[in-house]
């Protein structure tokens, strides 16, 4: 249960351009499956600052590289990134940031961590337990707006409204404390049956983004991961969704283009100048790999490298 299967390995390596002595961060460790590929093409001199926000995740990574003096591992979401990169280089530049976004095997496999609509759980759903409140918590004070707008606009959910209301009216029964619970009012209430797909599906993708800010939290990590890396610095970002993809997409467009009213301009003033390149298309992973491992089916992977 405490595994996972890193994806898109290979083309990640291949996306940071790995310099033998170079320092990488890998902003969402896991189960290091990306970190220990790195460090295996690192020399003696290399290093890399691994994060993730999931204590159980560093907890684990201490005991699996308890003896590698090249990794610093540390617990802190990586919209921190800004300060703790300058803080673990020892005065080198980062040659690479990679993030692999979303939740882990061992996070959605274990109930007790309430993300599973499969298995019963507390529903909570936080990838940090020592920061925040559990979903459970949030449902029982949201409004009906609130709740029908955040599974509306990220779970991308047609029956939104009817969910949001199924959700009050079952919490003035009794609290929802239990993933079983929720998912039961959630199959009730929405109508459409996706192929292939649990009813609860959106609504559980809905309420894990926002109860940890994945988006708010992807905007600044790109944004620090940016400035940090130095030119000829590699940013590479797996998603697994179309929200997170199109974010990744328009941040690197953002980042390798001059702003459009400066464009028309008859010299682009230096500073205009865009900071990345992109790199090769987005790629996604082979029918082989997808064989192997059915959860690498949505990932996406874009590269881009800064150049100024
Ligand atoms: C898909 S898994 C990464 C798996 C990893 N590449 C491996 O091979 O084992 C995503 C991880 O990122 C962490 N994570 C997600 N959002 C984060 C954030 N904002 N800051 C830090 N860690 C985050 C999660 O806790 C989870 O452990």
């Amino acid at each position: 249960m405490d595994e996972h299967t890193p994806v898109l390995v290979e083309e990640s390596l291949a996306a940071l351009a790995l310099e033998a002595d170079g320092y990488y961060v890998d902003a969402t460790f896991g189960r290091g499956g990306h970190t220990a590929r790195i460090l295996e093409a690192l020399g003696g001199k290399g290093r890399v600052l691994a994060l993730d926000r999931d204590a159980a995740a560093i907890a684990a990574g201490r005991a699996r590289f308890a003896h590698e003096m090249r990794l610093a591992l540390v617990h802190a979401p990586f919209a921190e990134l800004a300060s703790l990169v300058p803080q673990h280089g020892e005065g080198r530049p980062c040659r690479g940031v990679l993030f692999d976004l979303g939740v882990s095997s061992p996070q959605l496999d274990d109930p007790a961590r309430g993300f599973s609509f499969r298995a019963d759980g507390p529903l909570d759903m936080r990838m940090d337990a020592t920061r925040g409140e559990p979903v459970s918590a949030w449902l029982a004070h949201a409004g009906v707006d609130e709740i029908r707008q955040v599974i509306a606009t990220l779970g991308e959910e047609r029956f939104a409204r009817r969910v949001a209301e199924a959700i009050v009216s079952a919490r003035s029964v009794a609290p929802l404390t239990r993933t079983s619970q929720l998912s039961e009012v959630v199959s009730r209430a929405v109508r459409t049956r996706e192929p292939g797909k649990h009813p609860a599906t959106r609504t559980f993708q809905a309420l894990r983004m926002f109860i940890n800010d994945e988006l708010g939290q992807l905007e600044r990590g790109l944004a620090a991961a940016a400035s940090a890396l130095a030119v000829g610095g590699r940013l590479a970002v797996i998603t697994f969704h179309s929200l997170e993809d199109r974010a990744v997409k328009e941040f690197m467009q953002a980042q390798s283009h001059v702003a459009p009213e400066l464009a028309r301009l008859p010299v682009i003033p230096p500073s205009a100048e865009p900071r990345f390149k992109l790199v090769g298309r987005k790629s996604r992973p082979g029918d082989d790999e997808i064989k192997r491992n059915p959860r690498a089916r949505s990932a996406m992977l874009r590269v881009a490298e800064r150049v100024r």
